[in-house]
């Protein structure tokens, strides 16, 4: 069971930014990404769809790569389905965005939070209840930003229209005086600089993806399950979208030249499978 692969899903690229800090983090862990493009955004879905996709896709990985944990690269899901998968997953699941808000409080000197995110993400108001949980006397702004998510699938990241984009949409936060923002959107990362750009650097952005692979290393040693291998994982990926487009971002984003992702038809995910 060491050796089998970790399992990562978003609904987007988004979740390679999470991928790529488990693959600095454990570099020898093998890992199973899937990127559910043909059903992105998730951000405006509800509550129960997203949940629905979630356990479609921890299915097909669990059928397809016999993965020994689930890493929910995608705050809307995360909101959306980690409680249900861990209550009914036989394996680790680990979400993004209690790592994300630990590394928040961690990070805020002033404990005035910012927290952009999806429009499902910022109507779960988890962020908030995980951050008041651990410094009750912060004081957190949410901020949806839909379109930042198009613009990182476009990969339309450092263009003037891609900065115009990002500064209306983190308008509202301009007067809040924050110290802290967290990029409460697995896509963001990709747009850190337009962000910082916006923002100033006074402020601080965190990536929940380092915190969630420091949360993931420590689950799998909790449950012996971290691989001892001493060479480089290898790294699957799968997409329901198009697989030259995922491609390229993937290349461009991650540290290791990607192997091609294989295409995955809504269909495979929704037939049901028997897993044991
Ligand atoms: N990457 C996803 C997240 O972290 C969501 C993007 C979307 O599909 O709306 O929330």
């Amino acid at each position: 069971m060491q050796n089998d692969p970790i399992g990562l899903m978003d609904s987007g690229v988004g979740g390679l930014t999470v991928l790529k800090e488990v693959q600095r983090l454990l570099p020898t862990e093998n890992t199973v990404f899937l990127g559910d493009q043909a059903r992105l955004p998730y951000g405006p879905r509800s509550v129960a769809e997203v949940t629905m996709f979630t356990k479609q896709i921890a299915q097909f990985l669990r059928q397809q790569a016999g993965i020994k944990a689930l890493v929910i690269a995608c705050n809307t899901a995360t909101a959306a389905a980690l409680t249900t998968m861990q209550q009914t997953l036989p394996i680790p699941v680990i979400g993004v965005i209690a790592p994300g808000a630990q590394a928040a409080v961690q990070t805020t000197r002033n404990h005035r939070i910012g927290v952009i995110a999806t429009a499902g993400t910022v109507k779960s108001d988890q962020y908030r209840r995980d951050i008041l949980a651990a410094a009750p006397n912060s004081q957190i702004f949410s901020v949806a930003c839909p379109e930042m998510v198009t613009l990182a699938e476009q990969n339309d990241l450092t263009t003037t229209h891609a900065q115009s984009v990002v500064a209306a949409n983190l308008a509202s936060l301009t007067d809040k005086k924050i110290d802290t923002l967290v990029m409460g959107c697995t896509h963001f990362p990709l747009l850190r600089s337009a962000i910082q750009r916006t923002v100033g650097s006074q402020v601080t952005l965190v990536d929940p993806g380092l915190a969630t692979a420091e949360q993931a290393a420590a689950i799998l040693k909790t449950h012996g399950l971290l691989n001892p291998a001493t060479t480089r994982g290898t790294a699957q990926f799968f997409t329901t979208g198009e697989t030259a487009h995922f491609d390229t971002l993937a290349s461009q984003w991650l540290d290791q030249q990607p192997t091609p992702a294989k295409h995955v038809s809504i269909a495979q995910l929704t037939t049901p499978m028997e897993v044991n």
